[in-house]
């Protein structure tokens, strides 16, 4: 479902919009896809090959006579499962329309058409305007191509109201997943409404300190994004984290507990499923000072009191699917079953802080999913990504 172990060629044309592609090189990288990149020789003019070729981690081509890589456009498109063409300039959109093949990349579109290819066009408005333009993409839309943006802001020239700017290296990964995810129509989660809760809330003892914990956000962004990947309707409701937010997808911030609480009562209502993957504070400061608390030198007594219960105060509406995650550092399974129990919960995501390469601050993780229904998976180590594909797997039997 991700773009983990996915095999990406990613065509980069000659517009001056070659410097985010790299930023998209590396997301899919990141994402564990493997990428070849295919430079035009207009592009290699913008960002030298030597740039992609480190971020990707594999040589560049970017051209058809390469001594030892003869016939690399027929190679190249004989198993990639998704060609991208970012950025796609007016040029390379008509040579292509036109069915063209004087250089590795259009060549290579024209070997393997039956390949999926997503477009990001970039150009000046008024060539993004011009019929030509507009004639070669409906041509290659009804040949099944792919389109994303452009989007409408800023151009090289300066400020703009038509579209022309290419769509950010984002949103152009994320149309990709939902491209390599299927027909998102298709799956038990298109259309339905899901808020995923992420990251640590944050309690103040005085304006400039916090009780909080070192949860980094990412497994519940990574829940966000891929079930949005299927076509889900999502609200990712975020405490304080150092992710970017993911692109286009509806945020909700809040800072304490409370916060989170108040978010959920007015999302709730609508939702069919929500997904607690956040680790909010249990216990805040009973006294929160209005100013800094000066040092002294003796020791600090600070009284707590237990902050709501947010799954437990929650009113939910009938049939939706609720999803809470136990954190625990021993007996987990024990734990986490009573947990279940107690704040009936339809599935309860185990994991152990104390176990390397899981819980908090890491990229991966390593769950036991467990159902009300008795269910019990246990996955291995998997990046956060995966393990938030497999928990969809499980859970979209309860939708
Ligand atoms: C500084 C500069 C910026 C350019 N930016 C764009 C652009 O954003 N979009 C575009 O379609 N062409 C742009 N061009 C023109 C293309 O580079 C030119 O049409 C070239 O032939 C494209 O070749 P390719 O499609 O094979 O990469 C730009 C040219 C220059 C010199």
């Amino acid at each position: 479902m991700s773009l983990a172990r996915r095999h990406v060629v990613l065509g980069v044309s000659g517009g001056i919009a070659c410097y985010k592609s790299c930023f998209l090189a590396r997301r899919l990288t990141e994402a564990g896809a493997t990428v070849d990149v295919v430079l035009t020789a207009a592009a290699a003019e913008f960002v030298r090959p030597v740039t992609f070729e480190a971020l990707s981690g594999r040589p560049v081509l970017s051209s058809l006579w390469e001594r030892g890589r003869a016939l690399a456009h027929i190679d190249l498109a004989k198993d990639p499962d998704l060609v991208i063409v970012a950025p796609a300039t007016a040029n390379i959109l008509a040579r292509a329309a036109m069915g063209m093949a004087d250089d590795l990349l259009t060549a290579l579109l024209l070997a393997r058409a039956d390949r999926p290819v997503l477009a990001a066009p970039a150009m000046n408005d008024a060539m993004y305007a011009n019929p030509a333009t507009t004639a070669n993409i409906k041509a290659l839309a009804a040949r099944g191509w792919h389109f994303i943006g452009p989007d409408i802001g800023a151009l090289a020239e300066g400020p703009s109201e038509r579209p022309g700017r290419m769509s950010e290296p984002d949103a152009i990964f994320a149309a990709a997943e939902r491209l390599l995810a299927g027909n998102p129509a298709n799956s038990k989660w298109s259309g339905k409404r899901v808020v995923v809760t992420a990251g640590p809330t944050r309690e103040h003892l005085d304006p400039v300190r916090v009780i909080t914990n070192p949860s980094s956000g990412r497994m519940g962004y990574a829940l966000a994004e891929a079930a949005r990947a299927r076509g889900a309707d999502v609200v990712l409701v975020t405490g304080p984290t150092e992710l970017a937010p993911p692109a286009g997808l509806a945020t909700t911030r809040v800072e304490t507990t409370e916060e989170m609480q108040h978010a959920l009562e007015s999302l709730i209502p609508n939702a069919d499923a929500l997904i607690m993957s956040a680790a909010p504070a249990d216990y805040r400061p009973k006294t929160h000072a209005a100013k800094k608390r000066p040092r002294t030198a003796g020791p600090l007594t600070v009284e707590l009191e237990a902050t709501p219960d947010i799954l437990g105060s929650l009113e939910r509406r009938k049939g939706m699917v609720v999803v809470g995650f136990a954190l625990e550092t021993g007996n987990g399974l024990a734990h986490a079953r009573s947990k279940m129990q107690n704040k009936a919960l339809d599935y309860v995501i185990l994991n152990d802080a104390t176990e390397p390469g899981a819980g908090f601050e890491v990229t991966t993780n390593r769950v036991t999913i467990l159902g009300r229904n008795g269910k019990q998976v246990d996955l291995p180590l998997l990046s956060k990504r995966d393990v938030a594909d497999r928990i969809l797997d499980v859970v979209e039997e309860a939708l």
